[in-house]
This record gives C-alpha cells, structure tokens and sequence, in this order.
C-alpha cells in the first residue's frame, strides 16, 4: 500500500494495532506484539501513546518482543534500543514492565546461545507473535538479519554489515563506536508471526524495497523471504515506492 505521506501511513498501521489490542482484550486475551527500531516506526509509536493519553487505549494486555539489540550495549546507553523503546513508547503508556522483552546487550559469549534459545521459547511460550512491525536497512535486512542469513534462522548473534554500520555510524558518532555484533530474532522467528506489516518511507528505501517485493527470493535480500508470508504488508510512501 502506498501512501501520500508516512505521516497517514503511521496513522493507520497504528490503527490496526489498536484495534488487535482492544480485540484481544474483549476476549480476555494477551496481545503479543513483535516491535521494531529504527526511524521508520517513531511516528506509529507516537500515535499510540496519543491514543493511550487521549483515548484510553491500553497497553496492560500487551506482551512485546524486540526485534533486536547491539551487542555490547548497555541498557542506559542512549544508543541501546532498550532506551529506544522505553524513550518513544514504553515509558508513556501502561505497560506491565515484565511484558517487555528486549534482547540482552550485556549478555556474555558463554551465556547467548541459551538466551537465544530462551528468547524463543518465551516467544512460543506466549503463544506466538500476533503481529510484527517491521522496518528494513538498505542491505535488505529485517531485524538485524543480514545478508546471507538463512530462511530457518532463529534468534542469534549476527555480525553487522558493513553498510549497516555505515548508516547507523552519526548516531554512535563514529562508525569506529558502532558495535560490530547484535542479537537479532531470526528470520523464522518473523516468519512464524501471524501478521507482519514492513515500513518503508522516502527515496533510499526505493531500490531495496523494489528488490524486496520483485526480486527472486534470496539469502542476499533476507526481506525477501517475506515473499513467502501470506499476511503480510508493505506500508510505502511515494518515494519509497517509486521503484515498484
Ligand atoms: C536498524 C534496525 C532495523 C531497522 C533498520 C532501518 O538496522 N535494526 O530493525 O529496520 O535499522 O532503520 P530506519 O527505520 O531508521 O531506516
């Protein structure tokens, strides 16, 4: 779908989340929520905290689980996507705090491969994610699934591409302090998601979201496996869309 601008775009996808919440609390049910980082969801983040201030949406259903964290990254680093998400949604709305669940940047080498694995049993354990927000990098990552990551990968550490690292340098100010690792869920763990909508706002997203949607299927774009998901949607603007 694309959009006039991301302002509407976030508008609605943040719709859709709040009537999954309210329809998942009619019927006494948990919301579980699988949550992205990045420019591209600020604005859908901003729209749920107005509907939570303004119109009583609430949040004490809601299960999240972060797509992804740097690692090493502590979680009172500004950088850390820990402070990402408590600075744009979770400090602003009624969330229990152990509903929230963001990977682990201080997990050490002998501890991350039982983390990850806990990661996703917590995941299944609540009964799946209901839908997944996501954003995509210009090397066609979803989460921090790099190229060459693999259709049945679950949560891991991932080394970040060069490119990936590029763009994320004048935050950290610096690509020499852009950590060169993460924790990311895998592309399974999204693919297992039973709604899955992808952001994707202004010109520099054209290319990749052109080779996303009409490309082969590749490791090289690991988006592209989305192919394969049948509910899942692009939410565009007119650039980013302009390739299509
Ligand atoms: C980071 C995140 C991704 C995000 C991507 C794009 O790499 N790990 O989840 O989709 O950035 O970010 P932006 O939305 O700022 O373009």
């Amino acid at each position: 779908v694309i959009f006039e601008d991301s302002n509407e775009a976030s508008i609605r996808v943040a719709e859709e989340i709040a009537d999954l919440i309210r329809k998942k609390q009619a019927v006494g049910k948990n919301c579980v929520l699988g949550l992205a980082t990045g420019s591209s969801p600020i604005r859908v983040y901003e729209e749920l905290v107005r509907m939570h201030k303004e119109e009583g949406l609430s949040f004490s259903n809601v299960v999240t689980f972060n797509l992804d964290e740097y690692l090493p990254m502590d979680k009172g680093n500004m950088q850390s996507y820990y402070y990402f998400m408590h600075e744009h949604l979770f400090n602003h709305v009624d969330i229990p705090s152990e509903n929230v669940n963001i990977p682990d940047g201080k997990i050490t080498q002998g501890e991350v491969v039982d983390y990850c694995l806990a990661y996703e049993k917590k995941i299944k354990d609540n009964g799946g994610l209901d839908f997944q927000l996501l954003g995509i990098g210009r090397t066609g990552h979803i989460g921090f699934n790099e190229p060459g990551s693999h259709r049945n990968s679950g949560t891991r550490v991932i080394t970040l591409d060069h490119i990936t690292r590029v763009d994320a340098a004048p935050a950290f100010l610096g690509i020499d302090n852009v950590p060169r690792k993460a924790i990311t869920m895998g592309i399974a763990t999204v693919r297992n998601a039973k709604r899955i909508v992808l952001l994707g706002w202004g010109h520099n997203k054209a290319e990749i979201i052109k080779d996303t949607v009409e490309g082969n299927i590749s490791s090289q774009v690991p988006a592209t496996y989305l192919q394969e998901h049948n509910n899942v949607t692009f939410v565009l603007d007119v650039g980013a869309g302009s390739e299509l």
